[in-house]
């Protein structure tokens, strides 16, 4: 048992998931958000409404904790001026501060995105280098690279979760090998914040799906196990899905849309606009039927910049 644990983004739509199973493992959790208070608290939770971009509020919030379980930011690309403060100088503030106060270890929810350029089919391992797709993918690696040094250089221990797609069910055909299920979530924060020793470690944050991208096999000491599979939604989802265009770079990058995106527009709405049941929750098989492949819009496609052409991504 732990004595405190901070969560940062406490009110997310991932860190909302995290507070309850968070709370059984410390005698008291810290969640913090800049939005307001969740209507309800678990028990030994306090919650305090907060920036991270702030130094010494930062510095506060983290006095006397074991860890940092940090999954503020903003979930999506954005211009860099916008996202630099949330996603990367709350990254350094929330290190310093652990460092200072002796916190062993930040879990932090990095992304995929962190290597979103790579191939579909290069069977990426936890080794491959950085490759983002985006700003936000840019301070995902800026942050993870934060989390080495802070390792290497003053001893605070990381676990990155490189999330892909968490939803309570998936979403469209990418998700089919990119889903993470809550559950899965919930278990993968649990190891990274239970193993005894984990030093610097990545691990890809996916459930148990048939058709992942990318091996895990480096992390396995983290005791990971996931239990859930995109492909029990395969059929409904493969039926009701746009054609797939093997030309389409969003198809064969591990970012999907976020790989052809212009840098400061949002990916999540690409992604979206791929959906199979668009609402959270809506199994696909209830979902509207998308339209017929003669129609298959190509998201981004008329903002896609001549470089992303099929010539320029064969290389
Ligand atoms: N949802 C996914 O599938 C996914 C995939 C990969 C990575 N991630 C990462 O996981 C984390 C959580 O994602 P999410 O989907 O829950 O996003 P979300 O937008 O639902 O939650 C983010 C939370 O952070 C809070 N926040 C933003 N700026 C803040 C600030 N300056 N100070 C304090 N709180 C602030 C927001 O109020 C919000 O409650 C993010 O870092 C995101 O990049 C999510």
């Amino acid at each position: 048992m732990l004595t405190k644990i901070v969560l940062t983004g406490a009110c997310g739509s991932l860190g909302s998931l995290l507070r309850d199973p968070l709370s059984r493992m410390c005698d008291e959790l810290l969640s913090v958000d800049i939005a307001d208070a969740p209507a309800e608290l678990h028990e030994g939770e306090h919650f305090e409404k907060a920036d991270v971009t702030d130094f010494d509020t930062v510095l506060r919030i983290v006095t006397g904790a074991d860890m940092v379980v940090h999954f503020a930011g903003i979930a999506d690309e954005r211009p860099f001026d916008q996202i630099i403060g949330p996603n990367f100088l709350s990254c350094y503030n929330v290190w310093e501060a652990a460092y200072r106060h002796g916190a062993r270890r930040v879990v932090y929810a990095s992304s995929v995105h962190a290597v979103g350029m790579t191939e579909t089919n290069a069977g990426a391992g936890l080794d491959a280098p950085h490759r983002p797709d985006t700003f936000y993918g840019l301070m995902k690696c800026m942050s993870e690279d934060l989390a080495r040094l802070y390792w290497e250089k003053r001893g605070v221990e990381s676990v990155c979760l490189r999330i892909f797609s968490c939803t309570a069910e998936p979403q469209n055909a990418r998700a089919l090998g990119t889903w993470l299920s809550h559950g899965d979530l919930q278990r993968l924060v649990v190891r990274a914040v239970d193993t005894p020793t984990t030093g610097f470690t990545r691990v890809y944050g996916i459930s148990n799906n048939d058709r992942a991208p990318v091996r895990n096999d480096a992390a396995a000491f983290l005791g990971y196990k996931p239990r859930d599979n995109a492909e029990d939604w395969a059929a409904a989802i493969l039926a009701a899905a746009l054609a797939p265009d093997p030309s389409d770079p969003a198809q064969m990058r591990l970012g999907g849309p976020f790989a052809t995106v212009p840098l400061g527009e949002s990916g999540v709405a690409g992604i979206k606009a791929t959906n199979v049941g668009r609402d959270e929750g809506q199994r696909p098989e209830e979902a509207a039927p998308g339209p017929g492949p003669d129609s298959t819009p190509k998201p981004n496609a008329d903002k896609l910049p001549s470089f992303l052409s099929r010539k320029g991504m064969g290389g």
